[in-house]
């Protein structure tokens, strides 16, 4: 591309995607993609998958430190009594519940829920943050449930939040197994270093606007199908495959028309994504009590077919899709699972974000013309 002279000199090559750059320090969690390895606050993700809960993840996120039981209890407090929501948010979903996307029913609720806070200094706002967590697991319940035209159900703060939530979503007690693996779900996505939805959140709070308007603009960021959006066109491909046997037509296709596989590919990750095999462990026990496997074994074979023409690496996504389906979450909550579990993680670089804060303001490379001759609108 030729460049304005005094530009080309002057600037230097931008890195398209800021692939590689590092933008800011953070304590809260480090991704290896050589290794394949996430630790959240020093923690190997292999260590807390399936020894922890997602409260004592959000304890560690907050607090850079594990949890004793005395602060697990009063967390799983916090985040429950969180679940019950202003009342005035009902009326928000249910003027828009059905009529437009979960995912951009809840940008809007996230937004609203910023009216019923003030703003506080830094010291004061963790317990905010926190209310966020919570609030958008009921908003998530709450969108789906109005539209379907079905009762509502009270949070119940004495529940975990995987139980809680799986209860007022499917109105009826979830097994064991459902809530672990919804429990495992929300453990693995909730935080993963400077990724899309947690950079936007980043640059927002960097203006020093106020943490609703971060978590805002993280969930819109979440929504793009390159992100958080992957999850639910990954289930869409799933479901229309229909049967191992014809995914190999169906990738062999979709690779002659250049077209992305959904739940595949990496920007960091050149092994398989660290929480793959978690995912796909947990998705396994849950399709085996289903006594139907053929939708996971879709999952598989599309698995091999994609690896057998392109060595791509399995992102978190894929996974998630058989294992939020076998909860039977609809697809198109599939986004909104991960912004509630994300949501830990969201709010705790904002936090840490204003705890040390500079403007984030990169540059552009200017490559239009320049020294142009005006014309006033008459001569146009
Ligand atoms: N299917 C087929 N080919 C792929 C895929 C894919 N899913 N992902 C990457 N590639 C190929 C590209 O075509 C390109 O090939 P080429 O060099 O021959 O042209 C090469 O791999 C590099 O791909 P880029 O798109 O340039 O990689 P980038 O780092 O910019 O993008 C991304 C990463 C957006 C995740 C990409 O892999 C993708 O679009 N994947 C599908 C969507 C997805 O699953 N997103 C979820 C990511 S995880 C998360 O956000 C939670």
């Amino acid at each position: 591309m030729s460049l304005p002279k005094d530009n080309k000199d002057s600037i230097p090559e931008p890195v398209k995607g800021l692939e590689g750059i590092v933008a800011a320090d953070t304590s809260l969690s480090s991704v290896n993609g050589e290794k394949g390895i996430l630790r959240y606050c020093g923690y190997n993700i292999d260590d807390l998958a399936f020894n922890t809960t997602f409260e004592e993840i959000v304890c560690l996120l907050y607090d850079t430190e594990l949890p004793n039981h005395e602060r697990l209890e009063n967390m799983t407090e916090r985040i429950g009594e969180a679940r019950v929501l202003p009342k005035e948010i009902q009326k928000v979903i249910t003027e828009l519940a059905g009529k437009t996307s979960p995912m951009s029913t809840l940008r809007t609720v996230v937004s609203a829920l910023g009216h019923y806070e003030n703003n506080v200094p830094l010291s004061e706002l963790p317990p905010k943050a926190l209310r966020l967590v919570g609030q958008i697991a009921t908003a998530v319940a709450m969108i789906h449930r109005l539209r379907e035209g079905l009762p509502l159900l009270e949070a119940d703060p004495k529940r975990g939040h995987a139980e809680d939530f799986l209860r007022m979503l499917l109105g009826k007690e979830p097994s064991q197994t459902q809530i672990q693996a919804l429990d495992l779900y929300l453990i693995l996505l909730a935080d993963h270093g400077f990724n899309a939805s947690t950079f936007s959140a980043r640059v927002t709070a960097g203006t020093l606007a106020n943490l609703h308007s971060a978590i805002t603009s993280a969930v819109g960021t979440l929504s793009g199908p390159l992100h958080g959006g992957a999850n639910e066109k990954a289930m869409e491909m799933i479901i229309k495959v229909g049967k191992p046997g014809k995914a190999s037509d169906y990738i062999e296709n979709a690779f002659a028309k250049k077209q992305k596989i959904m739940g595949f590919g990496h920007r960091v990750y050149k092994v398989d994504d660290a929480r793959k095999p978690h995912l796909k462990k947990m998705a396994t026990q849950l399709w085996k009590e289903r006594n139907d496997m053929t939708l996971y074994e879709v999952a598989e074979e599309i698995e091999r077919q994609v690896k057998s023409r392109k060595p791509i690496i399995t992102n978190v996504d894929f996974y998630s899709a058989p294992l939020l389906y076998g909860l039977e979450i609809p697809t198109d909550l599939f986004t909104p699972l991960f912004a509630m579990s994300r949501v830990a993680g969201w709010t705790a670089h904002v936090l840490e974000q204003y705890g040390n804060n500079r403007l984030i303001r990169p540059r552009a490379r200017y490559v239009g013309p320049i020294d142009r001759t005006f014309r006033p609108i008459e001569q146009r």
